[in-house]
C-alpha cells in the first residue's frame, strides 16, 4: 500500500493496453542510499537487491513481459575489490535463496553479458537458474552481468564477420534484422522503457543497440528506495508520451 491507494493490482489510472512490453532499469544510487544513512556501500546494495525483487514482482503483477536489469557492467570492475567480490557474491546467494521462488512465480531468467569472466561458483549458479526456469513464461527477466553494449556490438560484429569469412553469409544480407540475432537480447523485444535513478542522465553502456527508440525516464530517488509507487509514477509519464519512433 502507498498514498492509500493498492498496488497490488495494476493502478485503475494505468491503460493495460499502453503498458510498455519492455523495462530496463539503471539501479543507481546504492552507495550514496548508504552514506546517507551512515552505513557502509554494501548495504545499499544488499537493499538494492530487494529493490529489485519486489520491482520483479510488480511487473509481473502488473503484466509486463520483460524487465532487464543492469546489475554490473564491464566498468564496475574498476571498483574497489572488497565491493566487486560483495557484489559477485551477493548475485550468487540471491540466486541460491530465490530459485525456488521464481520457479513457482513463472519467472525466466536469463543473464546477458560476458558470462565466463565471472568467478566459476556464480557461473555455476546462473547456469543453474537458467535451465530451472526456461520454461517459464510468466515473466522474463534478463540481468545484465559483465555487461557492456560496445563490447556486446563488437562480439555481435565478429562474430557476423566469421560467418561471412566462412562463406555462410554475404555481406549484402546483413541488415538491423540479421544484426539483432547476434545480440544478448535476440529472443526479446527492445526496451520501450528505461528508467534509470539517483538523477544521473547516461546511457553508461547499457544496451545502446537495442534503446534507439526508448523511452528515458529518471527520478532523483536513490535505488534502494524505488517501489511501487515509483515505479507507478513511471509508468503514468511513460504512458504520457507520445511515441513517433522518428515519425511525424
Ligand atoms: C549502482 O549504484 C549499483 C550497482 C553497480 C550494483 C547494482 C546491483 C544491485 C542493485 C543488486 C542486484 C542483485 C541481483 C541479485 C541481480 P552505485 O554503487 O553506483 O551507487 P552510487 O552512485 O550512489 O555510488
Amino acid at each position: 500500500m502507498s498514498q492509500g491507494i493498492c498496488l497490488e493490482k495494476l493502478p485503475l489510472d494505468l491503460e493495460q493496453e499502453r503498458l510498455p512490453n519492455h523495462v530496463a532499469v539503471i539501479m543507481d544510487g546504492n552507495g550514496r542510499w548508504a552514506k546517507n544513512k551512515g552505513l557502509p556501500r554494501i548495504a545499499g546494495h544488499r537493499r538494492g537487491a530487494s529493490a529489485l525483487k519486489e520491482l520483479l514482482r510488480c511487473c509481473k503483477d502488473w503484466g509486463i513481459q520483460v524487465l532487464t536489469a543492469y546489475a554490473f557492467s564491464t566498468e564496475n570492475w574498476g571498483r574497489p575489490a572488497g565491493e566487486v567480490d560483495f557484489l559477485m557474491s551477493l548475485f550468487e546467494g540471491k540466486l541460491r535463496q530465490e530459485l525456488r521462488e521464481m520457479v513457482d512465480e513463472d519467472v525466466q531468467i536469463q543473464f546477458i553479458g560476458n558470462l565466463q569472466a565471472l568467478p566459476k561458483s556464480l557461473q555455476a549458479e546462473i547456469e543453474r537458474s537458467v535451465v530451472a526456469t526456461e520454461h517459464n513464461r510468466g515473466i522474463r527477466f534478463r540481468v545484465a552481468t559483465n555487461y557492456g553494449g560496445r563490447q556486446e556490438i563488437v562480439q555481435a560484429c565478429r562474430a557476423i564477420a566469421t560467418q561471412v569469412q566462412q562463406g555462410k553469409l554475404q555481406p549484402e544480407e546483413i541488415d538491423e534484422v540479421l544484426f539483432k540475432r547476434y545480440l544478448y537480447t535476440a529472443d526479446v523485444c527492445d526496451p520501450d522503457l528505461l528508467i534509470r535513478t539517483s538523477g544521473e542522465m547516461r546511457l553508461s553502456n547499457f544496451l545502446l543497440w537495442q534503446m534507439a527508440y526508448s523511452e528515458i525516464y529518471i527520478t532523483e530517488t536513490l535505488w534502494p528506495d524505488f517501489d511501487r509507487s515509483e515505479f507507478h509514477r513511471a509508468l503514468s509519464d511513460y504512458q504520457q508520451r507520445s511515441r513517433r519512433f522518428g515519425k511525424v
